[in-house]
């Protein structure tokens, strides 16, 4: 089973391949628009499990396939790894017409299509995305980016992919808590667009992440549709492209107070973060309680944090997380944007929000 959606950006159009197995039709995806040499960015624990198949799949269809092996994790996506990638790209002599493939999770395709997107003013890239988080939500839409030292994501631009290819089949060798954290992605599109899904997730997600392939195809593919078509009305966030924010205003503070470490990924951060902006749509009268505990209930049965209170180690205090939130890159003219609901799949942008109101939320 597999599905195809579009990306319906005009002359930067493109398709997203999302199935059970899709890595064995990537040759001949990938064929139509390689031309020379194909690097592939990937990192070491992605290399160690999928790349041998990847090239072979790759050679197999006669592309001329080059790994480039980046150091697992956030590391990469930095000033350091983006000259090293840079460099071996350059070293490869990759040209303007040329393809560059990213195999990995959200950290190497941010980083990759940022490499293709400076390198000689442009080069194509493909992305395939490795983990939950990244099949149905960075590989799409082209935000690219790496990391500053004055915060996460500042240095970036905007370079749509022109195919992504999601496998659902290798999600199986994901960790636990990565598949999780990559899930709270996937509730997030129930809760700010699509209640029919949001009641699908809650009777077929265990399935999904249990490792029923249609299950899980359907769960990524109906993401990836309902981000395509907020990337297709507002690809540079001028509007509704910032819903794809939900709870991450929370999520972004939450994670800065505990150091961006293995107390919180960013999923986890974006899980508890969208409780915290449903409770606060409550608090202001927008929204019916129920459905934010339904929310939160349905989170904490898939095993995810829904609660500050459920992050390890000290409570982040109140202060520090306002604090934090005052340098998110969402702060404009000093106010802040939340994205708040009115029930189950029912979100809106706003920056009418009372700092006492976050304050109380935040330390419940
Ligand atoms: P990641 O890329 O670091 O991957 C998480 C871990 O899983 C890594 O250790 C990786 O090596 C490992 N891994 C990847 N695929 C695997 C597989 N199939 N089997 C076993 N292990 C595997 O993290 P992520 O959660 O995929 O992405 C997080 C990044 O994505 C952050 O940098 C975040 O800023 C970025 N992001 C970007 C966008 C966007 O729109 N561009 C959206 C959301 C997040
Ligand atoms: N992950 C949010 C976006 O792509 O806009």
């Amino acid at each position: 089973m597999s599905e195809i959606i579009k990306v319906g950006l005009g002359d930067r159009a493109y398709d997203i391949h999302v199935g059970g197995g899709m890595l064995e039709q990537s040759g001949a995806l990938l064929k139509t628009l390689a031309r020379g040499p194909v690097p592939v960015v990937t990192d070491a624990h992605v290399a160690d499990i999928h790349l041998a198949k990847t090239q072979d799949v790759l050679g197999k269809a006669g592309i001329d396939a080059r790994p480039i092996v980046m150091p697992a994790g956030e590391v990469s996506k930095s000033f350091a790894g983006l000259e090293k990638l840079c460099g071996q790209l350059l070293d490869m002599e990759i040209d303007r017409g040329g393809l560059i493939v990213a195999l990995g999770g959200g950290v190497i395709g941010d980083l990759t299509g940022f490499a293709a997107g400076v390198l000689k003013r442009g080069v194509a890239f493909a992305q395939v995305p490795t983990t939950l988080l990244a099949q149905v939500d960075s590989s799409v839409g082209g935000k690219t980016a790496i990391n500053a030292k004055q915060g996460k994501n500042l240095i970036g631009l905007f370079h749509q992919p022109r195919i992504v290819i999601a496998d659902t089949a290798l999600l199986a060798t994901l960790p636990r808590r990565e598949l999780l954290a990559g899930y709270a992605e996937v509730a997030k599109y129930g809760a700010l667009g699509d209640a029919d899904f949001f009641n699908w997730l809650e009777a077929n997600a265990a399935k999904a992440l249990g490792g029923d392939s249609a299950a899980m195809v359907k769960a990524v593919a109906h993401s990836c549709r309902m981000k395509a078509d907020i990337v297709a009305r507002d690809e540079r966030e001028t509007g509704d492209r910032a819903l794809l924010n939900l709870g991450h205003t929370f999520g972004h503070a939450l994670e800065a107070a505990t150091g961006f470490s293995d107390r919180l990924l960013h999923g986890e951060g974006v899980a508890i973060g969208m409780v915290l902006a449903f409770q606060l749509s409550v608090k202001l009268g927008l929204a019916p309680g129920q459905d934010a505990e339904r929310f939160a209930r349905h989170l904490k049965a898939m095993g995810l944090p829904a609660a500050i209170a459920d992050i390890p180690g000290p409570r982040p205090d109140v202060d520090s997380l306002v604090a934090a939130m005052a340098h998110d890159k969402k702060v404009k003219d000093g106010k802040l944007t939340f994205i708040l609901l009115r029930g189950l799949g029912q979100s809106f942008v706003t920056r009418d929000v009372p700092i006492a109101a976050v304050k109380d939320v935040l330390a419940a």
